[in-house]
């Protein structure tokens, strides 16, 4: 695992992108997240994009997960947010980005199709926020490091924090959500992580420091990934 700190979320995205960059090429397939945490990711790689040096053409992306209960067109859904905040900036191919259909009236059909493309997906490079209770995804602690895709009830600090993208007011939250599961995200050739504010430093001792893999912090189990960056700004850092 690599750690680096940095003084920004700014400096920290710019050499993620720089270390993303340097493991994709333009064929390549990226699973990625939303929340707070990679915008700044986003925007590196659509400022790259616009400066003629990259195109998204070929790229396949496969989201980690997406809030049940509300509509795709919800500024909030997870669809519209990947639309917003990277997919309608570069030429990336619509139909070759995925996001779990969370909406769907057959839900577990909806789901089994999500990791049947998982299963064949093949992914270089995974993007991953984390909660400040260690989840990632939406892998709640406690959820087994054997999951798959499937359906979670959101913990009261997640949704919680979550609330801030809906007028502070916990009960628009929704409180269910489909996420790919641990397996699925460690199957991804590389990962990279990032994580800003101190309300991630314990998560991220957890992760960085010693060797304890458990259940109830789901982020340790990164622990027995084999390619990790883990890139924080100096308020996450717990050293
Ligand atoms: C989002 C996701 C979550 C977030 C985590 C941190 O797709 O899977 O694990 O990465 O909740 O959220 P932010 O970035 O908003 O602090």
């Amino acid at each position: 695992m690599k750690y680096l700190v940095f003084n920004s979320k700014k400096e920290a995205s710019k050499e993620a992108y720089k270390i993303l960059r340097s493991l994709i090429d333009e064929n390549s397939t990226l699973g990625l997240a939303t929340g707070s945490t990679p915008t700044d990711l986003y925007e590196e790689m659509i400022t790259d994009y616009k400066a003629g040096n990259f195109s998204y053409k070929n790229i396949k992306s496969y989201n980690l997960d997406e809030y049940v209960g509300i509509s795709y067109d919800h500024p909030e859904s997870y669809h519209k947010f990947m639309e917003t905040n990277l997919f309608d900036h570069v030429d990336i191919d619509k139909a070759n980005t995925h996001v779990p259909d969370a909406s769907a009236e057959d839900l577990e059909g909806a789901l089994k199709s999500y990791q049947e493309a998982l299963n064949n997906a093949n992914i270089d490079v995974q993007l991953l926020g984390v909660g400040s209770n260690g989840h990632i995804g939406f892998n709640e602690p406690g959820t087994s490091f054997e999951a798959g895709v499937h359906v979670v009830d959101l913990k009261e600090d997640t949704i919680q924090a979550n609330s801030r993208f809906f007028n502070n007011d916990i009960n628009l939250v929704p409180k269910q959500a489909v996420t790919m599961g641990i397996k699925d995200i460690m199957r991804a050739k590389n990962i990279i992580l990032l994580a800003f504010g101190k309300a991630k430093q314990d998560a991220i001792r957890s992760l960085v420091e010693g060797d304890k893999v458990t259940e109830d912090v789901p982020c340790t189990i990164l622990k027995n990934h084999p390619s990790v960056y883990v890139l924080v700004d100096k308020e996450a850092d717990f050293q």
